[in-house]
């Protein structure tokens, strides 16, 4: 048996610290470069192996010196790679990104060998993906192998988590509707629903109106202000865990890879929320992505200190 099969993207991120943008014909100095892995489906597929999740990727990497580094890093994290598929001829995902001062990041994002994620690369794992007690989608692959992989969840009855990011105009509320657990962030969700997103009851609002077109939970991750659970029946917040930020970078993945693991070990959602929470916050306190998700065991004590 496998736990969560995450079927999506990965990039390897290049991350500038910069002080400002350089203008136009500019030429800036930047105090500090890093590298690292990244891409929204890895760093949650990474998240909820760090927490202890038998952990299945599905994703294609390119044809350069990024490939077998990323799949390397996969099986570092006790990953299973049959399905990471190499395409030739093709560069592998990257994001060139840009933290300022104040932690705030701007990303970009060359999908490369994602593009080429087909919904036969599904087909291909099915029965891989039926041992797995949860699917985890993001929106850097193709839609129509998101759509796919839905349809293979709501099939075989497996829950499936999915994470609108980067925000699509181009999604299908169709499917949007067949997944278990829809999680947006704020600026996702206001550019799914058109509606604002300032206040929480804004934000509940325009969760709600998601529920009432048939999505049975929505749950959206506010950053500093926590995370918001919506259903029919009720709304919940979960507080965050106050940190100093230093890179934000990730942070929404590391709480969705945490909550896959905590729906799978024990499918209590607000406790799962919970969990994730506190595992994105400490994200937050490191630089990078996934270099800055922490083990389980570094999550005990911090969650302790701040019962
Ligand atoms: O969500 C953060 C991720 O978005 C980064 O790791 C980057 O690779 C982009 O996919
Ligand atoms: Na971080």
């Amino acid at each position: 048996m496998m736990d969560i099969a995450v079927i999506g993207s990965n990039m390897v991120d290049l991350v500038s610290y910069i002080e400002r943008m350089p203008k136009e014909g500019e030429t800036l100095e930047a105090p500090d470069f890093e590298i690292g892995c990244g891409g929204k489906g890895a760093n949650q597929a990474v998240a909820a192996a760090k927490m202890g999740s038998d952990v299945m990727m599905v994703t294609k990497v390119g044809d350069d010196l990024f490939a077998d580094n990323t799949i390397a890093n996969f099986k570092k994290h006790g990953i299973d790679t049959e399905y990471v598929v190499k395409v030739p001829g093709t560069s592998s995902g990257v994001a060139p990104i840009f933290v300022d001062k104040e932690s705030k990041n701007s990303i970009l994002i060359i999908k490369g060998a994602n593009k080429q994620l087909a919904p036969e690369d599904v087909d291909a794992a099915a029965e891989k993906i039926k041992k797995c007690s949860v699917i985890v989608l993001q929106l850097e692959v193709p839609l129509e192998t998101v759509y796919r992989a839905i349809d293979f969840g709501n099939e075989w009855n497996i829950p499936v988590i999915l994470n609108p990011a980067p925000a699509s105009k181009e999604l299908d509320f169709q499917y949007v509707c067949k997944s278990d657990y829809f999680i947006p962030n704020e600026s996702e969700l206001e550019i799914l629903t058109d509606m604002p997103v300032t206040t929480e009851s804004e934000i509940a609002a325009a969760a709600s109106s998601l529920v009432q077109k048939g999505l049975k939970n929505v749950i959206v991750t506010m950053g500093s202000r926590g995370a918001m659970w919506v259903t029919n029946e009720a709304v919940h917040v979960v507080p965050s865990y106050p940190v100093k930020a230093i890179d934000t970078t990730g942070a929404g993945d590391a709480f969705i890879g945490c909550f896959s693991h905590g729906l799978v070990k024990h499918g209590d959602v607000l406790e799962a929320m919970r969990k994730a929470s506190a595992f994105a916050a400490l994200s937050v306190t490191k630089r990078g992505s996934q270099a800055s998700y922490p083990n389980e065991d570094e999550l005990q004590p911090f969650l302790l200190s701040n019962v």
